[in-house]
């Protein structure tokens, strides 16, 4: 079935779960026939935004990178699915102005649950100092005043946080609405 594009944005602090969830989100529209494709922060920082560092002035050409790219996928009926941790709003807006149609999620967890998961080491290394400019830590990130959709990873499983992903898109008549056979 042909549809219509659109970026879904997922931000949020390091370890909150933005790429989990996604990666979910990202088999269920796989599964139900749509062309999807992931824009994820830790990959885009291997090729297209390769030597940037996290700068503000570093941290916004990436985030404008990512949205130059998901406006061209979102533009062709592709849906585009972004996880970054893109801290500063105004180029969060920036990018929402930019792309045909943008639903931003704010993949939310308290600095407590993601420092004690510490996925990735790095907050312990940003607490000792190893790491500067550490959002959450000593870099700012500022909250979405009005995403489409909050997900609390503290307080949802990861299937609870993509259904509501899915709930939402199936409601705003973004995706079709899955048929169970049997
Ligand atoms: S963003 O701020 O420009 O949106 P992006 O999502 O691409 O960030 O990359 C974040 C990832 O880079 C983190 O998940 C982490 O693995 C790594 N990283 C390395 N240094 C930092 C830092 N100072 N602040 C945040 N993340 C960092």
């Amino acid at each position: 079935m042909e549809h219509n594009g659109f970026t879904l944005w997922f931000t949020g602090l390091s370890g909150a779960g933005k790429s989990t969830v996604a990666n979910v989100v990202i088999q269920e529209l796989r599964a139900r026939g749509m062309k999807v494709e992931s824009l994820d922060g830790d990959v885009v920082r291997t090729h297209l935004s390769k030597g940037l560092g996290f700068s503000k002035e570093d941290r916004d050409t990436n985030i404008r990178r990512i949205g130059f790219v998901a406006q061209l996928l979102s533009r062709n009926g592709v849906v585009a699915v972004v996880s970054a941790i893109s801290p500063y709003r105004a180029v969060r807006d920036e990018v929402r102005e930019m792309v045909t149609d943008f639903v931003e999620v704010y993949v939310k967890a308290p600095l407590e649950t993601v420092m004690a998961r510490d996925v990735k080491g790095l907050y312990r290394k940003a607490i000792a100092g190893e790491i500067k400019e550490f959002t959450g830590i000593s870099d700012p990130y500022e909250e979405p005043l009005n995403p489409e959709l909050v997900l609390e990873t503290d307080k949802e499983t990861v299937e609870e946080s993509a259904r509501k992903v899915l709930t939402y898109l199936e409601q705003t008549e973004r995706i079709p609405i899955a048929v169970k056979v049997g």
